[in-house]
């Protein structure tokens, strides 16, 4: 995507996590909630830098989004996605979707799995779009709101002999 950067995120972007995360999500984390995410073993993460050239209308560079995913053996999760309103619609969540299973598949992870909303459309959607395929419901999860969990495989075909 021209004009975007991926750059991995440590715990010295966890005040601007959180700040991405406040205005995307109803329950954000906190900066000390991001920190102790960052530090758990496994967690990687990327944020989305756009040059100036993608925000339409703007030319401020400035962070546009965020994913972050765990992995333990060769089962990883998208922990948190999310892409700032100014620049979604436009490719960038499915930019970092992709980039998190390339980074999650290279270092041993076979499938990956989330969870989402059964309500957030633009989620479910896009995860679909990204061949992620429904595999359980958690009735009321989200205060009430079903909770769908979806996974996809993302390593190398095993070939049994
Ligand atoms: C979900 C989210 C990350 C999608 O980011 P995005 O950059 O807009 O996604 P993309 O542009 O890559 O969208 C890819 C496809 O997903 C689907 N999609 C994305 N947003 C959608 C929406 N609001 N309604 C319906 N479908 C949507 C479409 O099929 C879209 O392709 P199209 O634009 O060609 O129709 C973004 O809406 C967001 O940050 N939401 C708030 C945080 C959140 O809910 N995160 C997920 C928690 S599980």
């Amino acid at each position: 995507m021209t004009g975007i950067e991926l750059l991995p995120a440590g715990m010295v972007h966890a005040a601007l996590l959180a700040g991405m995360h406040a205005v995307c999500f109803a329950e954000p984390w906190s900066a000390r909630s991001m920190a102790e995410v960052l530090n758990m073993p496994g967690t990687e993460g990327l944020i989305a830098v756009d040059g100036g050239s993608l925000r339409p209308g703007g030319t401020a560079p400035g962070p546009a989004g965020l994913v972050l995913w765990g992995r333990v053996l060769d089962e990883a999760e998208i922990l948190t996605i999310a892409v700032l309103p100014p620049w979604r619609r436009r490719g960038l969540g499915g930019v970092l979707l992709r980039a998190a299973m390339d980074a999650a598949a290279t270092a041993g992870a076979a499938s990956m799995f989330l969870e989402a909303a059964a309500d957030n459309v633009a989620a479910v959607t896009l995860y679909g779009r990204h061949g992620f395929e429904r595999v359980g419901l958690r009735k009321g999860y989200y205060g009430g709101i079903d909770a769908v969990t979806m996974r996809r495989h993302i390593g190398p075909v095993i070939i049994q002999p």
